[in-house]
């Protein structure tokens, strides 16, 4: 049984048949999908879809690029959204320096106070790292408390190292299976099975050969293909590990 540990399920892309979607999941092999925010109003529509679907777990989190605007009460209310027994993380949060019309001050100040939190409510983060490696490193660094996953992990392999060593988990989407990947590859060698997990980032990022239609959770299993490639093992070693990771750090039973 997969884990499809990050899909934005109440992305437009879905709007016309979301619930088909949603539901033949566990019948293709996908027993577990947790569904994480980018803001308040798309945390609450993740716990709406975790009350609908058992196998479908949401987190709450605020992202770097809808870090601006936000109402004076957003940590309150992200609080409040965190007890809801379905969401098993803070997420996805960090910090997105592709994006530039979210100042990186500002970016990091959000950042922070979603780690303080994570720490004052014992809760592991997913973390969003595009094209701030060092800065990510460094403010997770100053939080020795919290653990949780580099989604779509895009650094180097020595920064995985350290990253293990911290206790955090990385996870890989369709990006790992492109031709010209490179990086991660190096990366998913040089890290124990223990602590990878497969996500789709649904609906972007549709691994090959699928590559440029929207991407759902069914399609998780090539990453699972992939890193079992990469490491030389047998897949169904990889898809019952990443499974067993995911559950443990999320704490699903
Ligand atoms: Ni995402």
């Amino acid at each position: 049984m997969l884990f499809d540990t990050h899909a934005h399920y109440y992305d437009r892309a879905f709007d016309a048949d979301r619930d088909e979607v949603l539901s033949a999941l566990p019948g293709s092999g996908v027993g577990l999908v947790l569904c994480p925010g980018c803001d308040l109003p798309t945390s609450r529509e993740a716990i709406a879809l975790a009350e609908r679907y058992p196998h479908v777990y949401a987190a709450a989190g605020v992202h770097p690029e809808d870090a601006l605007n936000l109402p004076e009460n957003w940590l309150t209310e992200l609080e409040r959204l965190t007890r809801h027994p379905k969401v098993k993380a803070i997420g996805e949060i960090g910090l997105d320096y592709y994006w530039k019309e979210v100042p990186r001050d500002l970016q990091k100040e959000v950042f922070r106070a979603q780690l303080t939190l994570a720490t004052q409510l014992n809760l592991p983060v997913i973390v969003h790292d595009r094209e701030a490696h060092g800065d990510c490193l460094a403010i997770v660094q100053d939080f020795p408390q919290v653990r949780g996953v580099f989604h779509c992990y895009s650094g180097s392999a020595e920064d995985a190292k350290q990253l293990i060593k911290w206790g955090w988990h990385l996870s890989f989407t369709g990006t790992i299976t492109f031709k010209n990947a490179r990086k991660a590859p190096e990366v998913i060698q040089a890290v124990p099975l223990e602590r990878l997990m497969v996500e789709t980032d649904a609906p972007y990022m549709a691994p090959t050969p699928y590559r440029g239609k929207r991407c759902d959770s069914r399609y998780v299993y090539r990453m699972a293909e992939t890193i079992a490639e990469i490491k030389g093992l047998p897949v169904e070693e990889v898809v019952r590990i990443t499974t067993e990771n995911g559950k443990r750090l999320f704490a699903i039973n």
